[in-house]
């Protein structure tokens, strides 16, 4: 475990994706008109990282076509955000694992958006399951009991998944934060992308919030090398254990923010 993981405040994070440099790059990180979509692993992150770029841009798809995920929307917390910050264009997006807790001052004081994905941890622990299957850098799950025994004690990356919803459910951000969950996206994309939008400001046209739609479907994102993972090392990523777009279904619809 010491081996993949370093420790950073009570979390483990795999070392392959984080350094203590990034991590005091994310807590020196300075927000402005920023949107930042935070989320459980396994709960839509890379989801996200496409939906964002293409409501910011009115639909225009240049980015997810041209630049991969982890470059595109960053994490927060991850080495690559120092590499390509410059070249984020405004509105920034960005993504993140972290707890409410480990936002950096400047986020506060911004005017920074977030918005909080959240997915039936029923699901989250399955796809994670298979996740730390085909992640080089992540620890073998063993069982799925033993995965489950884990998961359930928060002995996994980034800790325990009700600890991570009740932190940001209690946030003091007011307007600048809203919930959303995975089963919503899942069930109606286009009112889910019409609903983001308007939180952020954008007045989409139905035919842009169709082409938006029809670009974040799970086959559509299946098939983009930009985000797909498969330029990434099968020593780091091997889709033939488990693909990371594995089945993008949900357990249960009747799941939603309360
Ligand atoms: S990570 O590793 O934390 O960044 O993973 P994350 O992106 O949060 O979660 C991966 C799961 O999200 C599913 N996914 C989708 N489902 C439906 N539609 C779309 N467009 C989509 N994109 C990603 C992905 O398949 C993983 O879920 P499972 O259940 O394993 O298939």
């Amino acid at each position: 475990r010491e081996e993949l993981y370093i420790q950073y405040h009570g979390l483990f994070l795999p070392k392959e994706t984080h350094s203590v440099n990034s991590l005091k790059f994310a807590q020196e990180f300075s927000f402005e008109n920023d949107v930042i979509a935070v989320t459980y692993p396994k709960s839509g992150t890379v989801w996200m990282q496409e939906i964002l770029p293409l409501i910011l841009n009115d639909g225009d798809l240049t980015q997810i076509q041209t630049i991969p995920n982890w470059d595109r929307t960053p994490w927060l917390e991850e080495t690559r955000l120092a590499v390509v910050v410059d070249q984020l264009k405004s509105p920034r997006a960005l993504v993140t694992h972290f707890p409410y807790h480990f936002m950096p001052a400047s986020f506060h004081q911004s005017k920074a958006k977030a918005i909080y994905v959240m997915r039936n941890p029923k699901d989250v622990i399955v796809s994670s399951y298979y996740f730390h299957q085909m992640a080089g850098f992540l620890e073998d799950p063993g069982t799925f009991d033993e995965f489950l025994d884990k998961f359930l004690d928060g002995n996994l990356v980034f800790g325990k998944w009700t600890d991570h919803v009740k932190s940001w459910k209690h946030n003091n951000l007011g307007d600048r934060i809203m919930f959303i969950t995975y089963e919503e996206m899942k069930e109606d994309l286009p009112a889910a992308l019409r609903r983001i939008s308007s939180f952020l400001g954008k007045n989409l046209s139905d035919e842009t919030i169709h082409t938006i739609a029809e670009h974040c479907s799970f086959n559509a994102m299946k098939d983009n090398p930009m985000s797909n993972f498969s330029l990434v090392p099968k020593i780091y990523m091997d889709s033939d254990k488990s693909p990371f777009f594995r089945k993008g279904k949900y357990f249960t619809s009747s799941f939603t923010f309360v």
